[in-house]
């Protein structure tokens, strides 16, 4: 029989063996802590390039939403509010502000030290009611100096970006008639940008707007910016919201876009992230958007389940979008997408209600979809 002392290496090799067979199973077991899907996060994917975003209703915060809160705290290290930062919810009566699930929110993104955006200050969309009745200029000045200096004071070094001013051009990159623009004439934008920086000097400042790669709308931001920045005013960033579907914009569209903005020295964010996979309504030449499209078949095509071959599409739209992205991370700050999963997003009720859109990588199931895969291998 072989005795150790026979074999003065069979013990070393033992040791050895079992030394190495033990580090395995610990990075094994630490890998499975961190990763128990298998799969890479978002946040890990992107983190040399761009913080990577969802924006958080109000059930993922008051915790109805378990499971997508669960997939924010594993995927993502930004965050935005989808509505309940918007004038009508936190600042409902004219000496009333309802702090209460905004609070919560902020606290989310704090406790796991995520880029917190707040959104947004200024919009002529869900505004409270007591505003539509101001026709005098001091009047509305002292409320919207009053609004911003309260909220973003409020959470001043929580706040980590503010979209200051939301959606204030038109398409063809004038001055959308706005309340604001009515009673206050166009400094109300620059008014906005320096009530914001007064209240917190280090929050950065944020353009936001949906269709910005038009270059009739793009020009439009490049002036509204110079002309701030001709006046000193500080402005930090572009938001580019991208609500797309699966065609629109060009890449070449959104790039040129990207280049614009940078060009005023400012970094872009890719705000409002979500790609529609359903057909537009306003597509239908001479057809009018009416109930008549509500549970027409032609216009909700996928109730139950979206088809392989669309699975593809989108899996294939998302990774050449994020490939201009990451070919341009030097300019980008944020990608953030409008929601967190497809059963969550308000696009299953714009601009119909009650259809089954899949606009985001994870499914009504809160399982990763093949756009997640196609993007997470872009750096993997
Ligand atoms: O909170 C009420 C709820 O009590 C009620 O039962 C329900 C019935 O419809 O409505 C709920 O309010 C809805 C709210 O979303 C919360 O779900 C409003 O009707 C609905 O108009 C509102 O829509 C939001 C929309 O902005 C208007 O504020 C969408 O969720 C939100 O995704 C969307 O986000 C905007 C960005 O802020 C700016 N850029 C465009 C983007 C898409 O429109």
């Amino acid at each position: 029989m072989l005795k150790k002392s026979d074999c003065p290496f069979l013990s070393l090799f033992l040791i050895c063996f079992f030394a190495l067979l033990s580090n395995a199973c610990k990075e094994k077991s630490e890998q499975q802590e961190t990763d128990p899907t298998g799969h890479h996060s978002l946040k890990s994917t992107f983190t040399d390039a761009f913080y990577i975003g969802a924006a958080l209703n109000k059930k993922t915060l008051e915790g109805t939403d378990s499971l997508g809160l669960a997939i924010v705290l594993k995927e993502f290290n930004a965050i935005s509010p989808e509505n309940e930062m918007k004038w009508m919810h936190i600042h409902p009566k004219k000496d009333s502000f309802h702090f209460a699930v905004a609070d919560t929110y902020v606290a989310l993104g704090k406790k796991h030290n995520m880029h917190t955006l707040g959104h947004t200050l200024v919009w002529h969309s869900q505004t409270a009611e007591y505003l539509k009745e101001i026709r005098d200029s001091a009047t509305m000045a002292s409320h919207l100096e009053n609004h911003i200096t309260t909220i973003v004071g409020r959470y001043r070094g929580k706040v980590d970006a503010w979209d200051v001013v939301n959606e204030a051009l038109n398409e063809d990159g004038t001055l959308r008639e706005t309340i604001f623009l009515e009673v206050l004439g166009e400094s109300y934008i620059e008014n906005a940008f320096t009530w914001v920086a007064l209240a917190d000097p280090e929050a950065e400042m944020i353009y936001n707007d949906y269709n910005l790669w038009k270059p009739e709308k793009r020009d439009g931001v490049v002036r509204l910016v110079r002309r701030l920045q001709a006046k000193n005013i500080k402005i930090d960033g572009v938001g580019m919201q991208g609500h797309w579907n699966l065609n629109e914009p060009s890449l070449e569209d959104i790039e040129n876009s990207i280049l614009a903005y940078n060009n005023l020295g400012l970094k872009v964010s890719i705000t409002e992230l979500d790609i529609t996979v359903l057909p537009n309504p306003w597509d239908l030449e001479g057809a009018e958007i009416s109930q008549n499209f509500e549970g027409s078949a032609f216009m909700n095509p996928y109730p139950d389940q979206l088809p392989d071959s669309v699975q593809v599409q989108l899996a294939r739209r998302y990774k050449e979008i994020f490939q201009l992205f990451l070919k341009h991370r030097d300019k980008i700050k944020r990608v953030t997408f409008w929601g967190v999963h497809d059963g969550g997003s308000w696009l299953n009720g714009w601009p119909i209600k009650g259809r089954s859109n899949y606009p985001l990588l994870f499914d009504r199931d809160y399982l990763p979809k093949q756009a997640y895969d196609s993007i997470v291998s872009l750096t993997n």
